[in-house]
């Protein structure tokens, strides 16, 4: 983190006297600190207090005049590696939602590519608001990060939702941003997530229990390490991750259909997705009417997309998922070296806390040379974060980086 360049900016809210403390703060910890001031932050701290603790100088307002080519909300806007806006108001929180860059701070961020962390502080009234939650919304989905305010006495007098979190939690955030390994940036990541339906009439199908919670976990890490993410997710039962290409593609045949379209480019390929192994051999045109006998429904396989991709495989890194409830260890060997795969994440999803539907999932991970990695119960978020740690660790990961 030491040396790297924090933009802090600084809105007019009561919370204004903290951010000195935070820039304190992240001096102290060796981070080049420039601080950029709204003109109604000036009636709540001084630009002398921020710039003798930052050790830069304190900017409000863009240089007036020809002095040279220095233009500070490009300048800064292209040396800033993370944005900090603390405290947020909602004038600010709005302006920046709605590209307004009526003044220094707000120019800068709508010029800037770095990652933009807002830290809204203002009377709850002001925050719970649907306008200003509407804009944190769309600053959320295009990728700004937030710190959510605290319950509590608020300097207007009321009390509830307002509060600027302490200085040590805003800096335990900041840390976590600078840190973002990026080791997936320029990756053509493909995820499948959800479970698949095979249509048995027009109404009715088989399926199965897969939430897409393990999928999405994956494709928001992948995301987030910088990947370019194409998603192609069956039925799922929660919100799909924002920052990636989502298609859906419900039966095993179109599953296959798109993730061959996409597949020559890819570079990762994880397939989280329960696909079906059987379909009705017959789809009926029409909806099956009650009667009085057994009904009895032939089913025939359905193409294994895992199977197929591994054998036209080229430079592209497969990781599969097993779902097991039996010799989980000898049935998830037998998987990698049939499907041709480089990693297989398995998991006994008779176990209390694994498999579907749940937030949790205990998992083991087989490599090509015969070592299996076992974990504990963990969320899927932590296993999506160490199934890519292990592809990044893979040789084959390290060549595409060479070639591209
Ligand atoms: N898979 C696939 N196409 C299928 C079946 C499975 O691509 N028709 C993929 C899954 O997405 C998963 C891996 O293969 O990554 C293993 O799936 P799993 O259901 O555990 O194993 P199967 O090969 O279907 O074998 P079985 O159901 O008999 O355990």
């Amino acid at each position: 983190m030491v040396g790297k360049t924090v933009i802090v900016g600084v809105t007019g809210g009561i919370a204004a006297y903290k951010a000195a403390e935070l820039v304190s703060s992240l001096v102290k910890k060796g981070l080049n600190v420039h601080v950029i001031l709204t003109k109604a932050a000036l009636d709540f701290i001084t630009p002398l207090t921020l710039e003798t603790l930052a050790k830069n100088p304190v900017l409000v307002d863009e240089p007036t005049g020809s002095q040279g080519i220095y233009v500070p909300h490009i300048d800064l806007a292209l040396k800033a590696e993370l944005f900090v806006v603390v405290p947020a108001t909602a004038n600010t929180i709005a302006k920046i939602a709605t590209g307004i860059a009526d003044n220094l701070l707000t120019s800068t961020i709508l010029a800037t590519k770095a990652p933009v962390l807002l830290a809204p502080s203002m009377n709850v009234n002001m925050y719970e608001n649907p306008i200003t939650q509407k804009n944190i919304e769309f600053l959320k989905s295009i990728g700004f990060h937030f710190i959510e305010p605290e319950e509590g006495f608020l300097a207007c007098g009321t009390v509830g939702k307002g509060r600027l979190p302490a200085i040590p939690v805003i800096l335990e955030e900041i840390e976590r941003l600078l840190c973002l390994k990026k080791d997936f940036q320029g990756k053509r990541v493909i995820v499948t997530a959800g479970g698949t339906r095979e249509a048995i009439d027009p109404v009715r199908y088989i399926g199965n229990r897969s939430s897409g919670k393990m999928g999405f976990a994956i494709a928001k890490e992948a995301y987030k390490r910088g990947a370019q993410v194409t998603l192609i997710a069956g039925n799922t039962t929660v919100e799909p991750p924002q920052g990636v290409k989502l298609i859906r593609a419900f039966s095993t045949e179109k599953m296959r259909d798109e993730v061959l379209k996409v597949f020559p480019d890819a570079d990762v390929v994880i397939k989280a997705a329960a696909v079906a192994d059987y379909k009705p051999k017959t789809v009926e045109q029409s909806k099956i009417k009650k009667g009085e006998q057994n009904l009895t429904i032939e089913l025939c396989p359905t193409v294994d997309i895992l199977k197929e991709l591994g054998k036209i495989k080229d430079k592209q890194i497969l990781v599969g998922f097993a779902a097991e409830t039996d010799q989980v260890a000898m049935n998830a060997k037998k998987k990698l070296e049939e499907k041709n795969l480089d990693l297989l994440v398995a998991n006994d999803v008779s176990k209390e806390g694994a498999g579907f539907e749940v937030d949790t999932n205990i998992v083991s991970i087989l490599y090509r040379n015969g070592q299996v990695e076992e974990f504990p119960l963990l969320t899927k978020a932590e296993i999506a974060t160490l199934v890519l740690d292990r592809i990044a660790a893979l040789p084959r990961f390290e060549c595409q980086v060479k070639e591209s």
